[in-house]
């Protein structure tokens, strides 16, 4: 799997925890972070570079986009060059948020990047349910997950400017479509009240990866212990020290990963 840096990590997490037996091969590409204000086209040709990596040089059986950013920049391409099934956080997110709403009022936060392509827009119709949605960019958000500060108040002042269209919609269920906010959640929920249920799509996703690899008779089985590697185009120190924070003791080593 792969993301522009840690937020990706929300997915493996969610992913070692349901499937402690699979092997999962992490890339933050910190080298190139920020994808969410990036051209999508650019991003759309990093995801190429990530996926074949992870097929060529680690042998995946799956790909696992773990960037709302990539899979908004179009997996099209992506799916039909493959030889792997790809599976991406967008999908699963939007199924989940629709499940969670009662009043039928949803929000979904995003990149820049991602409430610009409309993909949300998109795969929320494509669900069926009858829902009224709200987006808005959280631009920033990244950037301080990145610098390892969720908390704070710093963090709560541009919560409460952000998220001021989703307060005004009066949603009651709001999808966290960025794997990198998963880790501002407390942050998110203090400013947005209980009656708002957060959606990570980490936990969906890593179902999804469940589902399609036992679709295909790919599942390892019950009782094999996974190996975890995490590989990093950015500083790897920097990554496993941050990222063992954010995920856990997984993630005791970073290897260096060159985009070819
Ligand atoms: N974590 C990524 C996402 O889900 C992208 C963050 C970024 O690099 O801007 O969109």
């Amino acid at each position: 799997m792969f993301d522009s840096g840690f937020g990706g990590l929300t997915v493996a997490r969610a992913t070692i925890d349901l499937l402690p037996g699979e092997d999962v091969v992490y890339i933050g590409d910190t080298g190139r972070y920020p994808f969410g204000s990036k051209p999508l086209t650019d991003v759309r040709g990093y995801a190429r570079q990530l996926a074949w990596s992870l097929v060529k040089e680690h042998n995946a059986k799956a790909i696992v986009v773990a960037c709302n950013t990539a899979t908004a920049a179009g997996l099209d391409d992506l799916r039909s060059e493959l030889p792997v099934p790809v599976i991406d956080v967008i999908a699963p997110g939007s199924a989940s948020l629709v499940r969670a709403t009662v009043t039928g009022r949803v929000g979904v936060i995003g990149t820049v990047g991602t409430v610009a392509s409309g993909a949300y827009v998109r795969a929320i119709a494509d669900t069926g349910a009858p829902v009224s949605l709200t987006s808005a960019a959280c631009p920033g958000f990244v950037e301080f997950v990145e610098r390892g500060q969720t908390t704070g108040d710093e963090v709560t002042v541009l919560a409460e400017r952000l998220l001021a269209p989703i307060q005004a919609a009066d949603v009651d269920a709001l999808l966290l479509g960025c794997t990198h906010y998963p880790f501002l959640a407390r942050t998110i929920g203090d400013v947005l009240g209980p009656g708002v249920t957060l959606v990570s799509s980490a936990d969906e996703t890593a179902f999804a990866v469940r589902v399609t690899l036992g679709e295909l008779g790919l599942l390892r089985d019950e009782g094999a212990i996974g190996e975890h590697r995490f590989l990093s185009s950015g500083d790897v120190d920097r990554f496993r020290e941050l990222g063992s924070r954010l995920l856990g003791p997984e993630l005791d080593h970073t290897e260096r990963w060159e985009p070819s």
